[in-house]
């Protein structure tokens, strides 16, 4: 009996290793990524795009702050995001 609990904390020891390098490695992931590839993958999973130029730098800011929260964001990936869709309008 001991001997399967110990398999299993280290069993559990490993799991938790690899789930602890994966998030590593997706959050380097997310530094490499663009502000055109976040805007991409992620603000279309609710609604339809709205293009660049459909609102000014000014509005942006707003709804960055407004959609970093329904999208579950980092400030980081929203400020990319923001730069992204400001440059292009
Ligand atoms: C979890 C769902 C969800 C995600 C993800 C999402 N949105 Fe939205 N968005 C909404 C909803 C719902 C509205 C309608 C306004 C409201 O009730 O918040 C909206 C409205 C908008 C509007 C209209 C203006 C406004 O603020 O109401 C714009 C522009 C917009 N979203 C842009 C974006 C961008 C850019 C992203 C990616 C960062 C994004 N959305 C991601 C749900 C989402």
């Amino acid at each position: 009996m001991k001997k399967i609990i110990s398999i299993l904390i280290l069993v559990g020891g490993i799991g938790l290793g690899a789930f602890t390098i994966q998030s590593c490695s997706t959050s380097a992931m997310v530094q490499a990524k663009s502000g055109a590839q976040l805007w991409g993958e992620n603000c279309k999973r609710c609604h339809n795009v709205a293009s660049p130029s459909d609102y000014s730098d000014v509005q942006w800011d707003v709804i960055g702050t407004h959609m970093r929260l329904r999208a579950n964001l980092t400030a980081d990936e929203m400020r990319k995001i923001v730069e992204f869709l400001q440059s292009a309008n």
